[in-house]
């Protein structure tokens, strides 16, 4: 085990011993090599640089109760690389090799797992990007697939204190290229100025993001989806085209209803959100975030500075299946040795 002071960490980039790298040319994927460096050589014209084909993945590997490390659903985050892939005309990775690769290279690092009880865990990045020089705009024929991981803590500070969002009013960060619901750089680059306006203007560490179309429907977080609470106690997340299929959401959705709590993923109108008994953030790297108030505007609609009673309790069944101390009724967890 390395030593790291493992209850501080943030989600943040550091070294660790080694990352995987696949390359892809003449139609196929090479077997894969392990790497200490984190440097790549790109030739300047290289498509990822012009016309960003690139896209990536983020999942997480905990150290269980019982001392065993384990992937949590590598299988959907293997599917949605897939459907990033073919929107951005970049090649399919075969599942069960992304499983393998995902496997080895927490193998290779297996002592920067945070261990059990710290609330970290080895966050497993993987990014595709197009290496082709060219400079017309067409697909490049030439990608490397690199797997990183990074011991992380909490996304924002306090774990699960909830935090402030903030309505962003541009609406069409995911419209130009119609993207919201794959996973790749472009977006992000653009959500950067909505997440600094709600920051330096607004205190608040997330932006919320409403439909591109009418801009009266909740779409999502700048980090995460969004999921609420209703007076009657029904799990609410918005039906959207352009949000990004939250794999924890998704995950959160079947513990709910296993709860016996009432699940509904509808539209959400604005309308509905001063109204709303708990909200929360959720995606892999903000886990399960409540939030405090939500900034619309010139209105304030108030949650609450405490987790709220359902969201505890999904909070603790969810982290309970990842750290193996309840029951993986769905077999979401990937053994890594
Ligand atoms: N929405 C956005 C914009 C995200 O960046 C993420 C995280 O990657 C999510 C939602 C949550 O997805 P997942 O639960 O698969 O991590
Ligand atoms: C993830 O949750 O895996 C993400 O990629 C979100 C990002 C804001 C770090």
């Amino acid at each position: 085990m390395v030593n790291l002071d493992w209850d501080k960490l943030k989600f943040e980039y550091q070294p660790v011993k080694s990352n995987l790298r696949y390359n892809y040319s003449n139609g196929q994927w090479d077997e894969g090599k392990l790497y200490t460096t984190y440097d790549v050589t790109l030739n300047v014209a290289s498509n990822v640089l012009h016309y960003g084909q690139a896209i990536f993945e983020g999942l997480k590997a905990f150290q269980c109760v019982d001392g065993k490390v384990r992937i949590f659903r590598p299988q959907a985050n293997a599917k949605r690389l897939n459907a990033s892939a073919s929107r951005l005309l970049m090649p399919t990775f075969p599942e069960e090799m992304f499983v393998e690769a995902v496997r080895k290279v927490v193998a290779d690092n297996i002592e920067y797992v945070p261990p059990y009880g710290t609330g970290g865990a080895l966050y497993i990045r993987p990014v595709m990007y197009g290496t082709t020089p060219q400079i017309g705009v067409s697909p490049a024929s030439d990608f490397q697939l690199v797997f990183i991981v990074v011991p992380v803590g909490a996304y924002y500070k306090g774990g699960i204190k909830p935090v402030d969002a903030c309505v962003s009013t541009d609406f069409d960060r995911a419209a130009p290229l119609g993207t919201g619901m794959i996973k790749c750089a472009g977006n992000y680059a653009s959500s950067l100025l909505p997440g600094k306006i709600a920051k330096e203007k607004f205190h608040c560490p997330v932006a919320l993001f409403f439909d591109p179309k009418t801009h009266e429907y909740v779409d999502e977080f700048s980090t995460s989806n969004f999921l609420a609470i209703t007076a009657d106690g029904t799990y609410i997340t918005p039906a959207s085209q352009s949000i990004l299929p939250s794999i924890t959401n998704d995950s959160l959705l079947t513990v709910a209803a296993d709860l016996g709590i009432k699940v509904e993923r509808r539209p959400i109108h604005r309308s509905e959100l001063p109204g709303l008994a708990e909200v929360a953030a959720c995606g892999t790297a903000v886990v399960l975030t409540p939030v405090a108030r939500i900034f619309d505007g010139d209105q304030v609609y108030i949650y609450g500075d405490e987790i709220g009673p359902v969201l505890k309790k999904l909070y603790d069944t969810m982290t309970g299946i990842q750290s193996a101390q309840l029951p993986d009724t769905h077999n979401w967890l990937v053994d890594v040795l």
